[in-house]
């Protein structure tokens, strides 16, 4: 863990740069590749901290994975043989890593251990397991379940209807994970869309998924098969530097290979209703995943307010928005987001204080933030909570702030974003 002071004056930001994979993406290409039987091939992999957990976890299971700069290559002998591991399967930070596991293995016929860090070891785990022990799973944690370290001793599964109590794709994908093994229909009913790449990369491995009002289901003893995954840039990591290009002056940023996939990109719909100068060229609609170039320049910003159906969308991106909007005029209104109470740290407190010692003008609410601006930031210590998206957020407000902003963790930012330092100083003019 260490220290990292900055300070900027009078910084503009200008350039290109290419945002690493995207995480979910990432951890869901070498998932997959590990269940089918063969070879997947996978580009654009992020080399973040999170998702070389899910690496080493399948590599515990005896599938044989090689790592070639941001290429990956997977070679499994499919889920009917993985190994039983001697050792725990360690998940670090990473919720996706442990949640969708947990439903992953329950269809296995293996026995094994799960556990991550000290922020893993207080995330829920109950919204995965019950619903897992409604189709059979047999798990055991502390608190029933609820908290990590976690034993699974796989066996056979039954499909089950659930309708999703929270949005959250990371409950939805294990229980879809899990449905891959179970005898019968699996048929998840959501509310409000949570993003649906396991949806999408179902099908690039060949299994058939119908989709429809918010309803997916699938049969279960589909066999995917190896095949080649391109993973675009991270939207949640070019968050940070859409707003950092919209708040600084002077400022011109293109953000090449951008992942724009529907249930991610609310972010962008924020900037535009705060006013942003901001143009976005799709690439290809038809991808798997589809990508954008997007180009952000110094804007103009007024308040604005997000709720309902958009929060999944931009769930991660709140703890930066909730800095763009410290620079807007009037009022932003954040609603409906208590998921962010149960993220790597409560982010609701996480943002608030942070933002406040910068001498922002902000109050948190039992679902949210309620941010008045504009606000000249001041320096401060901030504390990272361990978060990488925390950390991010204070890195990028040292951009505007008058004075050193010292951020007690810098290395957590390696758990999505390793090379963030390197292209904030590529931009920095
Ligand atoms: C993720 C889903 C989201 C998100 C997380 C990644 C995923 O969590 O916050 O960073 O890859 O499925 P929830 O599904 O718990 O909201």
């Amino acid at each position: 863990m260490s220290s990292k002071t900055l300070q900027y004056e009078q910084v503009a930001l200008k350039g290109n740069i290419t945002v690493p994979g995207d995480k979910s993406i990432s951890h869901r290409s070498v998932m997959f590749g590990s269940i089918a039987k063969g070879r997947t091939t996978v580009t654009g992999f992020l080399l973040g901290e999170d998702c070389l957990s899910t690496i080493d976890c399948f590599k515990k299971l005896g599938v044989e994975i090689e790592v070639d700069g941001t290429n990956v290559t997977i070679d499994s002998p499919g889920i009917d043989n993985w190994m039983e591991p001697k050792e725990v399967l360690y998940t670090g930070n990473s919720g996706t890593t442990t949640r969708l596991m947990l439903g992953i293995l329950s269809g296995t016929s293996l026995h094994t251990v799960m556990t991550g860090d000290a922020s893993i070891g207080k995330r829920p785990m109950r919204r995965v397991a019950d619903p897992l022990r409604l189709m059979g799973a047999q798990i055991a944690g502390r608190e029933n379940g609820q908290y990590t370290p976690l034993a699974i001793q796989g066996g056979p599964l039954q499909a089950i209807d659930y309708t999703m109590p929270v949005a959250s794709a990371q409950v939805k994908s294990a229980i879809l994970m899990a449905g891959l093994r179970a005898q019968g229909t699996t048929i998840v009913r959501e509310s409000e869309v949570s993003r649906d790449h396991t949806e999408r990369m179902l099908r690039q491995f060949g299994a058939n998924v119908t989709v429809k009002d918010g309803v997916v289901s699938f049969e279960g003893g589909q066999e995917l098969t190896g095949t080649h995954v391109n993973v675009p840039g991270d939207i949640s990591s070019a968050a940070f530097f859409l707003v950092a290009g919209a708040i600084t002056n002077n400022s011109h940023i293109v953000l090449e290979n951008v992942g724009v996939n529907d249930t991610r990109d609310g972010i962008l719909q924020v900037l535009q209703n705060m006013g942003a100068n901001m143009t976005i060229e799709i690439d290809d609609a038809n991808a798997a995943e589809p990508t954008a170039t997007i180009i952000i320049g110094t804007s103009q910003l007024t308040g604005t307010v997000i709720e309902g159906a958009i929060i999944p969308r931009l769930i991660d991106e709140i703890p930066i928005i909730a800095l763009l909007a410290t620079q807007a005029t009037g009022k932003t209104i954040i609603k409906d987001a208590e998921e962010l109470k149960v993220k790597e740290t409560n982010r609701i407190d996480a943002v608030v204080n942070e933002l406040k010692k910068l001498g922002a003008n902000i109050e948190a609410t039992d679902d949210g933030m309620i941010i008045e601006g504009p606000t000249k930031l001041a320096g401060a210590s901030l504390k990272t909570y361990g978060d990488h998206r925390i950390g991010m957020m204070g890195a990028v407000a040292a951009l505007i702030a008058d004075g050193e902003v010292t951020l007690d963790d810098a290395d957590c930012i390696a758990v999505s974003y390793p090379t963030f330092f390197e292209h904030l100083n590529s931009l920095s003019k």
